[in-house]
């Protein structure tokens, strides 16, 4: 896993740059962390344990990220990224993230989170789950899920590449979509509309877009085709 930004850092972003706080500082946060560092974003990140502890592992396998506690990081970040096992996710304190555009980076993944029958048990995709456990004000995107981490190294590209990946991107809220376009794009990926939660099956595990590191044409297209409900991991 390299530590170099895959981008050129943008020019100063200035203070209007919204804050991206991530939580889960494993695999997929800490891929994230540095592709969002690379973007110009200020980058905040937390684990289960104390700041402290998080900082000594994302100091050298994140540099430029800030560590905090989770209540830290969601209270300080314009953007939240849940990067947690989905089994560890009633763990949070949800009732923090009020009011926040929350991204969910997830996947319910039985290997390792064994079976979750509230996930299992359901034709629902996973977020329409997340969703419904979150307060009402949350505003809940689904992105970053169908790609692997060392995908969201290696695939970002400028903005414009002809080789450039695309990011599918699921939300019921048209605005906090567009945020987290935004976001996607700044990070190397060509933002792909892909409707709402309730349509989400089509990002997860088993779809025809997860793993690929599909174009945007690409993906357009597997999108228009997968009509399949409960695409369950
Ligand atoms: N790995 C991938 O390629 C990939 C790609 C896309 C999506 N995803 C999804 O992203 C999520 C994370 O996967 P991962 O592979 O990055 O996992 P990981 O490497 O095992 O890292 C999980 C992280 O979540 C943290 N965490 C767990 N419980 C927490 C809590 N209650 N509060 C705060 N932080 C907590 C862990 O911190 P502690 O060590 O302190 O417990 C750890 O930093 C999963 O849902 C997965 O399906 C993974």
């Amino acid at each position: 896993m390299t530590t170099e930004p895959i981008l050129e850092p943008e020019p100063d972003p200035g203070t209007d740059s919204p804050v991206v706080g991530i939580i889960g500082a494993g695999k997929s946060g800490t891929a994230i962390a540095r592709l969002a560092l690379a973007a110009g974003y200020p980058v905040r990140i937390a684990a289960s344990g104390p700041a402290e502890e998080t900082a000594l592992m994302t100091d050298i396998i994140a540099p430029g990220v800030v560590a905090g506690t989770v209540v830290e990081v969601i209270d300080g970040a314009d953007i939240v990224i849940l990067a947690v096992p989905l089994r560890r996710f009633p763990e949070l304190p949800l009732q923090q993230l009020e009011q926040h555009v929350v991204v969910d980076a997830m996947n319910y993944w039985p290997p390792i989170d064994g079976i979750l029958p509230t996930y299992d048990n359901t034709d629902q995709p996973s977020s329409v789950v997340v969703r419904n456990a979150l307060p009402g004000t949350v505003r809940l995107v689904k992105t970053f899920n169908h790609l692997g981490y060392h995908q969201l190294e290696d695939l970002p590209r400028p903005h414009g590449a002809a080789d450039r990946a695309a990011l599918a991107i699921s939300g019921d809220d048209p605005d906090a979509v567009a945020v987290v376009a935004d976001l996607v794009d700044r990070l190397g990926f060509d933002p792909c509309p892909a409707g709402d939660l309730a349509g989400s099956h089509a990002l997860q595990p088993d779809s025809a877009i997860f793993g690929t590191g599909l174009d945007a044409t690409g993906m357009q297209r597997h999108l228009a085709e997968d009509q399949q409900p409960n695409r369950a991991a």
